[in-house]
């Protein structure tokens, strides 16, 4: 297929929801994303559970599923324990995570970005798997602003110095527009080609699905999102939804190999979750 999606509903989408989600509702819905002809599924993240609570169950989901052959299952690791715990629960696919801009990388993992390329190196040396390399905050922050392109080019060679064997470059806060999306993409690849590259793009402002073609025009086939727009990032105030995996099927019908209507399916699970387990209306 053209475009390969790397659906992180189950881990970006759900890590921002207040509600918990019940470790069997989270089962049922990567279950039926493995249905729908996804070849990659971000499963859940390894991380501190006093951070991101809501993913406290990742070594019972991972143990939970039922693996379709092909369907690469994957976690977020943010240090060697990290590894250890997805490796354990037999993710196929680890990724480390750092970002473009000082400021939300401390509140994300209380790191400084070059500290956190430290505490990556034992993650590229040990892991058994290949390794993912996010940049968050590539073109804004929500603390520090725009962010410059040269930054971002900084930190995605950091990273390829250690060894990550793909980069997803995030729009974190969904406020990129496609012209920025081109300006990167043309400071990054001389360091950088297009076939590593994934686009990991938040829909705040409607703009994601015309960032996915800007990047689809300038050769990226990677393109990270979440069935139902589900997501949001709990450090990056103002975080949207993922780009919905539905919006990418619909913009390019012949590309992803990927069922509208069972995504849609799999969304329906989340959804009907969220909305059966609301408080009622309280009147006073
Ligand atoms: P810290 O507080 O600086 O470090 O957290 P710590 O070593 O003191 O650990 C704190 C506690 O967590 C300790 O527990 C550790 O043992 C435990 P205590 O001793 O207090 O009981 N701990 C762990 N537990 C389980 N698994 C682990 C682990 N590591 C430590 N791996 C740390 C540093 C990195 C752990 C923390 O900041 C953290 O977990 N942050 C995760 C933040 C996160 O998940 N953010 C969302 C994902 S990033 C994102 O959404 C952006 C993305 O979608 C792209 C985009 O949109 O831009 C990827
Ligand atoms: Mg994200």
């Amino acid at each position: 297929m053209a475009i390969h999606i790397v659906e992180v509903g189950p881990r970006d989408g759900l890590q921002n929801e207040k509600a918990v989600i019940p470790t069997q509702v989270k089962v049922a819905f990567i279950n039926a994303l493995s249905q729908t002809g996804l070849a990659e599924i971000e499963v859940s993240s390894f991380v501190s559970p006093q951070w991101v609570p809501q993913l406290a169950d990742a070594p019972q989901v991972f143990e939970q599923i039922t693996r379709k052959p092909g369907v690469k299952y994957t976690a977020l690791v943010p240090n060697e324990r990290g590894l250890s715990a997805a490796i354990e629960a037999k993710a196929d696919k680890v990724a480390v995570f750092t970002a473009a801009s000082e400021t939300f990388n401390q509140k994300n993992i209380n790191a400084t970005i070059a500290e956190s390329i430290e505490r990556f190196k034992p993650i590229l040396a040990s892991s058994p798997v290949p390794v993912r390399g996010y940049v968050s905050t590539a073109f804004h922050c929500p603390y520090e602003g725009k962010v410059h392109p040269a930054d971002v080019v900084r930190v995605i060679q950091m990273l390829l110095d250690i060894g990550v064997s793909e980069i997803s470059i995030g729009d974190t806060i969904g406020k990129a527009a496609p012209d920025e999306v081109r300006q990167l993409l043309d400071a990054v690849f001389p360091i950088c080609p297009a076939e590593i590259i994934a686009l990991h793009f938040h829909d705040t402002f409607g703009n994601a699905i015309a960032n996915v073609r800007a990047g689809f025009e300038m050769g990226i086939r990677v393109f990270d999102s979440s069935a139902g727009g589900l997501g949001g990032c709990p450090f990056a105030p103002g975080a949207k939804g993922n780009v919905a995996t539905e919006a990418i099927i619909r913009a390019f019908p012949n590309e992803t190999g990927v069922d509208l209507n069972r995504i849609r399916d799999a969304a329906a699970i989340v959804a009907n979750y969220l909305n059966s387990s609301e408080p009622p209306p309280h009147f006073c």
